[in-house]
């Protein structure tokens, strides 16, 4: 979650589910930003679902990336992409327990969830219906962006909702010619703030021009392996989500010994 949008949200969330997956673990990835959804886009997807699948009182089976990942957002169930989705509070809040409870998602370690930005219905719904559901913060180095972390942070202890940690994006530029990393903005306000709020702080992305290409291709770019400075600084994320969340190994892994 995040108070503003842009930040990359998204983009920390389909990595991080990717990311995930390829390191063994079966993930679930929801979008439930229904006013803006960007994971099909992010992953090249374009599935729609039949009418078919919704009607037999089976459980509805998910959009597939490789063996391990499993996707819903809205879009899969839109007609048209470029349809204006207005939603009421109570049809989001349907909506979002229908992507729960209606959902094929099988046995999961990670469902990872990406929110629009602010704290209204979505993020609540998500409190009040997924107990033990856990928030990662994503923030951007300027101070206004550090002043709607301390929103996104209060809601948290309003909802009783506990805080995975912060991750400072588009920390620092990545330059395109040497591949160092080149500070921008004042960076290192989020490993503060998170010290202030005594809350884990995950690590630091630089903005790489790749990411956005990624984004629009379909090619998640952070996940990708490569070896640069912003998909290192994502492995280093990955990390401290495993260690932080008290995940055991992978099931497939558990099998094996
Ligand atoms: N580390 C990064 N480097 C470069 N571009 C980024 C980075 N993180 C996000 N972006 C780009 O910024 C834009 C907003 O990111 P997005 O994930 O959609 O934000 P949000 O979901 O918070 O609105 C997208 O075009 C995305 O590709
Ligand atoms: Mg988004
Ligand atoms: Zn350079």
């Amino acid at each position: 979650m995040s108070g503003k949008g842009g930040v990359g949200k998204s983009t920390v969330s389909v990595n991080l589910a990717l990311g995930l997956a390829n390191r063994g673990y079966k993930v679930g990835l929801m979008d439930v930003d229904l006013h803006g959804p960007d994971v099909c886009r992010m992953l090249n997807l374009d599935d729609k679902l039949s009418d078919a699948d919704m009607e037999d009182g089976d459980l509805v089976p998910l959009m597939r990336v490789g063996d391990n990942l499993k996707v819903i957002s809205l879009e899969y169930m839109m007609k048209d992409r470029d349809d204006p989705i207005i939603w009421r509070g109570p049809l989001k809040v349907q909506a979002i327990r229908q992507f729960i409870s209606d959902m094929d998602w099988g046995e999961l370690d990670y469902l990872v969830i990406d929110a629009p930005p602010g704290t209204g219905d979505e993020p609540m719904t998500i409190a009040d219906i997924v107990k033990d559901a856990q928030a990662l913060v994503v923030t951007t180095p300027q101070d206004v962006a550090l002043a709607d972390v301390r929103k996104s942070i209060n809601f948290c202890k309003h909802v009783k909702m506990l805080v995975l940690g912060l991750v400072e994006n588009m920390s620092g530029l990545v330059c395109p010619h040497c591949q160092n990393v080149v500070e921008v903005f004042k960076s290192g306000g989020g490993e503060r703030t998170a010290g202030d709020f005594n809350i884990t702080f995950l690590g630091r992305i630089p903005i790489d021009p790749l990411v956005v290409v990624g984004g629009d291709d379909g090619k998640p770019y952070l996940s990708s392996g490569q070896d640069s400075p912003a998909v290192l600084a994502f492995a280093g994320v990955l990390d401290n989500v495993e260690k932080n969340i008290g995940q055991k190994a992978p099931a497939s892994l558990d099998m094996a010994g």
